[in-house]
């Protein structure tokens, strides 16, 4: 994504279900076989996945607020352990794996339906480099 960019909300939902399906597919191949540039890819893709949900999406929820919350404490533990994969790399990545079967779950049933009933044109702006999760530290 270059520079900022005008995208439909309902769009949006579409773009962030698909980087789940994706996200489950390389996951699992990378639990049954490593690979570092399939680790980059997934790991920059659910960076920028996240980025545009705490940044500009979940503010557009009301109504759940407890819900987010969680969801944006897991982006955060997932960061973190996804940043510590060289150590524990099976371990962490199960964790992971299992984090986001119920994580993107919860966003497909009771936050992206908001989204898009929302029926909005939002700008979205590229990602900086040394942007973090807001529960990150
Ligand atoms: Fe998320
Ligand atoms: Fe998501």
């Amino acid at each position: 994504m270059e520079g900022v960019v005008q995208v439909e909300t309902k769009k949006i939902s579409e773009i962030l279900r698909k980087d789940h399906l994706e996200e489950d597919e390389l996951i699992a191949e990378l639990l049954s076989s490593w690979d570092e540039e399939k680790f980059s890819r997934f790991f920059d893709n659910l960076k920028k996945h996240i980025y545009l949900e705490e940044e500009f999406l979940f503010p557009l929820i009301h109504g759940n607020e407890l819900i987010i919350a969680d969801l944006m404490r897991q982006h955060a533990i997932m960061w973190r352990l996804l940043e510590m994969i060289e150590k524990d790399r099976e371990q962490k990545l199960h964790q992971v794996y299992s984090t986001l079967l119920v994580h993107n779950a919860i966003e497909e049933s009771d936050i992206y339906p908001q989204l898009e009933e929302l029926d909005l044109v939002i700008k979205v702006k590229e990602m900086p480099s040394d942007w973090k999760p807001l529960f990150y530290s």
